[in-house]
């Protein structure tokens, strides 16, 4: 590589995302701190000099989809007028933390991996990379400042992804993020409170909360759960609407329901995984509650906001998983009427202790059992919506439909899909990041339809 090329400035970049919010806001960090550096976001691989791979490995296809991708970017050649020889491919978020420099073995041209704790070294090491260094590699135990800290370029203008905790400490025997996020760790709620504020001076609309599990919140700063305290404080700073991902069942507490009563910006929507709706299984999986409890949760959620939109997730063919468990799983998901369900086959995560455990389900029971969930989750997000018709509901406008310019789209209070004619005489950019009454006047299974008012 010359010697020209050592300063980020005539650099063009692009990330890669894969994954979860928390991804999602995480490359809108890296993004935040390479612009900050003088480099230019671009919108595809083939026009940028550096590639950023932000990846999950939650599940087996995920892992699948990276190294294909990455192997491919040896075929994609450089843009005309790159100060670069060659491109710089940089994997980060939880397959290099989960890996490390073992990537190196499978992807030789992979110039730099880092972790899930080490986004702020990131500019170091593509420095590396400039400067000549081969396969640069980074995964710290624990993260050194909260990500938060860092420069950051958001997605949109209107909403945006605040981190309230890092990590998990509830170690549920399928899953891999424990192990790739570290232990769970809570930003203080002064921190929290004033990036809330900046985001409200600057015309945000809405904050979306986001841990692995927002609902143990504090416990390592405060001896016990503060969730619902952050909630009341964001809430005071004016912001319009605020919503949080993910909550864990045995830790919702009735404060925090109670809030949905009394705090106008929570919107009235939740997503709370079950993930099993058999007793067994969610015992075998460390869920640490039953279905009755959860159930019970859902119960004092309605009283508190009747109408109140639910999602979850759910995992089919959990080693062991009988058919009369699967039908727990059934009957639960018919019973609370979820608005929206995330539905997940199990997938083996070497060095989870489920990845060890016994199972002779036959693929094609397990296909068969996800398909009949499909339905029965269609059916309940179809009813949900249908209850909308007729309603006034705000929306807040996101964006044109993919398949039709003169359409706008956005998302319900309830965080329903929402399309809307653009009235004659409006234009598209007026009402981007603007909420907008819309009358509902027709519901699909997926989206609402209606006409601004
Ligand atoms: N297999 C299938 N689904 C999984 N999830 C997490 N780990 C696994 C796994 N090993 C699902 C859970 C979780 C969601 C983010 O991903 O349902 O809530
Ligand atoms: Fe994984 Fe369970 Fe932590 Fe969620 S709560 S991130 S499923 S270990």
């Amino acid at each position: 590589m010359n010697g020209t090329t050592s300063s980020f400035m005539d650099l063009t970049f692009h990330v890669q995302t894969f994954g979860c919010q928390m991804n999602k806001h995480d490359s809108e960090r890296v993004t935040g701190m390479l612009e900050s550096l003088g480099s230019s976001c671009v919108e595809t691989i083939e026009d940028a000099d550096v590639v950023v791979f932000m990846t999950c490995c939650v599940r087996e296809a995920a892992d699948v989809r990276l190294l294909g991708q990455v192997a491919s970017m040896k075929n994609v050649p450089l843009r005309k007028g790159s100060p670069l020889e060659k491109r710089i491919i940089a994997v980060g978020g939880c397959i290099g933390q989960r890996d490390g420099d073992k990537l190196f073995g499978e992807l030789p041209h992979l110039d730099v991996v880092f972790g899930t704790n080490n986004l702020a070294s990131l500019p170091g090491m593509l420095k590396g990379v400039l400067e000549g260094d081969r396969h640069v590699v980074e995964t710290l135990e624990e993260s050194e400042s909260f990500p938060t800290d860092l420069p950051i370029t958001r997605e949109n203008s209107w909403a945006a992804w605040l981190p309230i905790t890092i990590g998990c400490n509830n170690f549920c025997t399928y899953c891999i993020v424990p192990y790739v996020r570290g232990r769970e760790k809570s930003r203080t709620l002064e921190d929290i409170v004033d990036e809330a504020k900046r985001y409200v001076s600057a015309g945000v609309k809405e904050i979306t909360l986001l841990g692995q599990n927002v609902n143990s919140y504090g416990r390592d700063l405060y001896g016990k759960p503060r969730f619902a305290d952050v909630l009341e404080a964001v809430a005071d700073t004016g912001i319009e609407r605020l919503r949080f991902a993910t909550s864990h069942p045995k830790d919702l507490t009735d404060e925090v329901i109670a809030k949905f009563g009394t705090l106008d910006a929570l919107m009235p929507a939740l997503h709370l995984p079950a993930q099993s709706g058999s007793d067994s299984i969610l015992k075998a999986m460390h869920r640490s509650y039953t279905v009755e409890h959860y159930l019970g949760l859902i119960e004092k959620l309605r009283d508190v906001k009747p109408g109140i939109s639910l999602s979850t997730d759910i995992i089919v063919g959990f080693p062991g998983e009988t058919e009369q468990d699967f039908m727990g799983t059934y009957r639960l998901v018919e019973e609370v009427g979820y608005s929206q369900v995330f539905t997940f086959i199990y997938s083996k995560r070497e060095g989870t202790p489920a990845a060890s455990y016994f199972d002779d389900t036959p693929r094609e029971v397990i296909q068969e059992r996800f398909d009949r969930l499909r339905e029965v989750v269609e059916r309940g997000a179809y009813d949900f919506n249908q209850a909308q018709k007729g309603h006034v509901v705000d929306v807040l406008i996101e964006g044109a439909s993919k398949k039709d310019s003169r359409i706008a789209t956005g998302h319900s209070p309830e965080n329903i899909n929402v399309h809307a004619p653009i009235p004659e005489g409006a234009v598209l950019e007026d009402l981007v990041g603007k909420i907008v009454p819309v009358k509902i006047e027709e519901a699909r299974t997926w989206y609402l339809r209606g006409t601004m008012v």
